[in-house]
């Protein structure tokens, strides 16, 4: 039976997610995985959160195994509120500020209630992949901004948006990942922070503020985040426990105006109802009996290790002309390799070979980056990094030395 002929417009333009899709190979098959973004597995604090999920059925019985309201369990509100305000983001109080499951969750309902289709959505380039995905279902226009060291480039911004003026389109958001972005690990200076607020305000626009990532900081870098710069209401920032404790709780939150979180309930109501409330009972005791805080300790150091251990085999082991990020924080090593090494074609016997990468142009609106690829050094163990990275070095400098050899030839 042909059943696609049910599957609405909206359907249709699901993609699959080829982080998704990777992962589901590497499962079948025994693959060094530089693919996904996941912590690393030893750093779970399985036998606390054991003790946790046991004290949450217990202590608050019926209360954790209930519907929740859709904004979320307020206690866990709370304790978000005073943690971010550790980190300079100060808001009026709960209304400002709700649990989604997961940071991918609010980038959805964002999507939903934000973007017409054909409006503007401005982001990094490269830029997180699953965001591009849940807002193509709303078909925006995009425009990408290039990075540099300092991240997104301000004035490249500022021109783009006087462009768009001038044609007179529409821009409800930038979406930024300002703090240890994801692909590149990359952080917005404070002078360009400021700018884009400035820029957002001259501009009347909404910024979107991912921040998975700075929790993971290797360097001492001073940054603010974009919430704590905005006055008028204008940032929406989103944050997450799946990178400090555990993907699987499921738990993010976002703090943002009134308006901005009543309209996302009434979108999450009906999504999910809720998110899990017994994850959110977990959470709260997360934070409360001080968990949050000793990963928050342990997890910088422990990824510092892989990141040197990362770069110092892409060093020794990648061919002349390869060129990476030192990402100062998160999870990721961005890199572009010379001209000749498409990364998407190399991937099926990069996998045939037992290594998995995601290739670079997956992360940018306009497919470029044929060159690139994104490595995460959070999840593979020590020595599954020296051997991944030592056979992509192999495959790609095959690649290099066939290409010179048939130029010569010629
Ligand atoms: C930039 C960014 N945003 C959002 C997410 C989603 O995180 P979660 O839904 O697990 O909270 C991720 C996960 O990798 C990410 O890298």
């Amino acid at each position: 039976m042909k059943l696609d002929v049910f599957f609405s417009q909206l359907a249709h333009k699901i993609r699959a997610s080829e982080v998704r899709e990777l992962l589901k190979w590497q499962e079948k098959k025994k693959i060094i995985s530089f693919g996904g973004g996941f912590p690393d597995p030893e750093l779970y604090p399985v036998d606390e959160l054991a003790d946790i999920a046991r004290d949450v059925i217990l202590l608050y019985r019926g209360e954790a195994l209930k519907y929740g309201t859709t904004e979320g369990l307020d206690e866990l509100r709370e304790e978000i509120l005073k943690f971010m305000k550790r980190f300079g983001i100060k808001v009026g109080g709960l209304d400002n500020v709700i649990i989604t499951s997961g940071s991918q969750q609010a980038i959805d309902i964002l999507s939903r209630i934000l973007i017409d289709p054909g409006d503007v959505v401005i982001v990094e380039k490269p830029t997180y992949l699953a965001a591009i995905n849940a807002f193509n279902l709303s078909s925006p226009k995009y425009y990408g901004v290039p990075m540099d060291q300092e991240g997104m480039k301000i004035d490249t911004l500022e021109s783009l948006l006087k462009e768009i003026k001038r044609r007179n389109e529409r821009v409800k958001f930038v979406y930024t990942i300002p703090t240890a972005q994801n692909p590149t690990g990359l952080t917005m200076s404070n002078e360009r922070r400021r700018r884009l607020i400035e820029l957002a305000e001259e501009y009347d626009l909404l910024i979107v503020e991912d921040n998975p990532y700075s929790y993971i900081l290797f360097e001492p870098v001073k940054y603010e985040h974009l919430k704590s710069l905005d006055k008028t209401g204008r940032v929406i920032h989103l944050s997450t426990l799946s990178k400090v404790l555990v993907p699987g709780l499921r738990i993010g939150w976002v703090i943002a105006e009134e308006d901005i979180t009543r309209k996302m309930v009434l979108a999450k109501q009906s999504m999910d109802v809720c998110s899990s409330t017994f994850s959110q009972y977990i959470a709260y005791e997360a934070f409360r009996r001080g968990l949050i805080d000793k990963q928050l300790k342990i997890l910088p150091k422990f990824y510092k290790r892989k990141r040197d251990l990362m770069l110092c085999f892409l060093e020794e082991y990648m061919p002349e002309k390869t060129h990476w990020i030192k990402p100062i924080g998160g999870m990721y090593i961005f890199v572009s390799l010379p001209d000749v090494v498409d990364t998407r074609e190399l991937l099926t016997e990069a996998l045939n070979r037992g290594v998995c990468y995601i290739p670079g142009d997956s992360f940018f609106i306009d497919r470029s980056g044929r060159n690139t690829m994104r490595l995460n050094f959070s999840y593979p163990k020590a020595h599954e990094i020296e051997e991944g990275i030592k056979i992509l070095g192999e495959l790609f400098r095959e690649v290099v030395d066939k290409r010179l050899f048939t130029k010569v030839a010629a």
